[in-house]
């Protein structure tokens, strides 16, 4: 029987809609930032043997520190880190989550420069914390001056730089990451998602970190890695850091059979890596091919493009969708965004959008 009576709902999460792309069964699917490209059949293979090892413990909890896989993350990671350093959790969210309980939450300030990934406030709003959006300049980009005179102005608790930075793809230079560091009074937290895309791979926020205690840099195996199906994501930061974040992950957060996949995935680096040098330069030709259109593609340091303007970007999404393609709509207005898929995949794409323009 039902009261008819509305729930109990926070007042602040009234109205709100649960976050989510549209998950449609259509041949081209380009709107996640997925990986294309399937685990090998060996992998396959030696992840089901991983899986079929663990089965016969199910019985007990997992390792709670998640120790082994962060040894081999901090491996993967290189640039010195130990396991003290690097923590994991079911999908770079919950990182992020996890992050806001233990350094946001009421009377608390975040803030991002948008516009960005729509978690970051999505999840300082559902722990809590304030958010308030700094402006990127027009093409997308963030520079120290500008990232420093927010930072100087609000005194955030934490600031989220999002490099490269989805949706536009756009990477922030080194020494605006720094010149955050250096200003900001709480946490700083880089987003590094896509850092294995990115055309400039040698440097990384994973190099300022012996220098800033209060510097986090997250990663994910969701993207180069092909694994967004096993829902690992992990940081980097000082041992403090990851203690702190201890206190709010709720205990065995990382099921024994995620950090066994996870485990033979990191072995299988190298095969699994392969994919991104073919995937950049997908992202490359079509950057051109964009603009040899007389469209506009931001700089993409990622493994998506930002592309526009239409003045109707639902006709144009809607058009693509009509003819089995599925891109994002998301970002500033007259933005769509496209995740880069097979060679095969980026042929119906264009093929597609020219016939969308086309026909109006
Ligand atoms: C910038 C950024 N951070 C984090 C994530 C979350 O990834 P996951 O939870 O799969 O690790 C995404 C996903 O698209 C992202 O774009």
């Amino acid at each position: 029987m039902t009261t008819g009576q509305a729930l109990p709902l926070r007042a602040d999460l009234a109205g709100r809609a649960a976050y989510g792309a549209p998950q449609l069964d259509v041949p081209v699917r380009l709107n996640t930032n997925e990986n294309p490209y399937p685990p090998s059949p060996a992998l396959v293979r030696a992840v089901a043997a991983a899986v079929a090892d663990v089965a016969g413990t199910l019985n007990r909890y997992p390792d709670r520190d998640a120790s082994a896989l962060r040894d081999d993350l901090a491996g993967y990671l290189g640039h010195g880190l130990t396991r003290e350093q690097v923590w994991a959790a079911n999908g770079s969210n919950e990182i992020i989550q996890q992050i806001l309980q233990a350094f946001g939450g009421p009377g608390r300030t975040a803030v991002g420069f948008e516009p960005s990934y729509s978690m970051h406030p999505i999840v300082a709003q559902t722990t809590g914390t304030r958010w308030v959006a700094g402006a990127r300049d027009a093409g997308f980009g963030l520079d120290a001056d500008r990232a420093t005179a927010v930072i100087r102005e609000l005194q955030p608790d934490v600031v989220f730089l999002t490099s490269p930075n989805n949706p536009t793809g756009t990477a922030a230079p080194l020494a605006t990451i720094e010149a955050v560091c250096t200003a900001a009074p709480g946490m700083v937290v880089v987003d590094e998602a896509y850092a294995e895309f990115a055309r400039d791979r040698r440097r990384s926020a994973l190099d300022l970190l012996p220098a800033y205690d209060r510097l986090v840099v997250i990663r994910t195996m969701s993207k180069a890695f092909a694994l967004a199906g096993a829902r690992l994501g992990y940081l980097a930061a000082a041992p403090a850091v990851v203690q702190a974040l201890q206190i709010v992950r709720l205990p065995y957060h990382l099921s024994a059979i995620t950090q066994a996949v996870a485990r033979v995935a990191l072995g299988h680096a190298d095969e699994l890596l392969a994919t991104v040098g073919d995937l950049c330069l997908e992202r490359d030709a079509l950057v051109e091919w964009v603009r040899q259109r007389g469209l506009v593609a931001a700089d993409s340091d990622a493994n998506f493009v930002l592309f526009g303007t239409f003045p109707d970007r639902h006709a144009v999404w809607q058009g693509l969708l009509d003819r089995g393609v599925l891109i994002r709509e998301v970002g500033p207005p007259e933005w769509l965004r496209v995740s880069i898929g097979t060679a095969a995949e980026m042929a119906t794409f264009r093929t597609a959008l020219d016939e969308v323009l086309r026909n109006g």
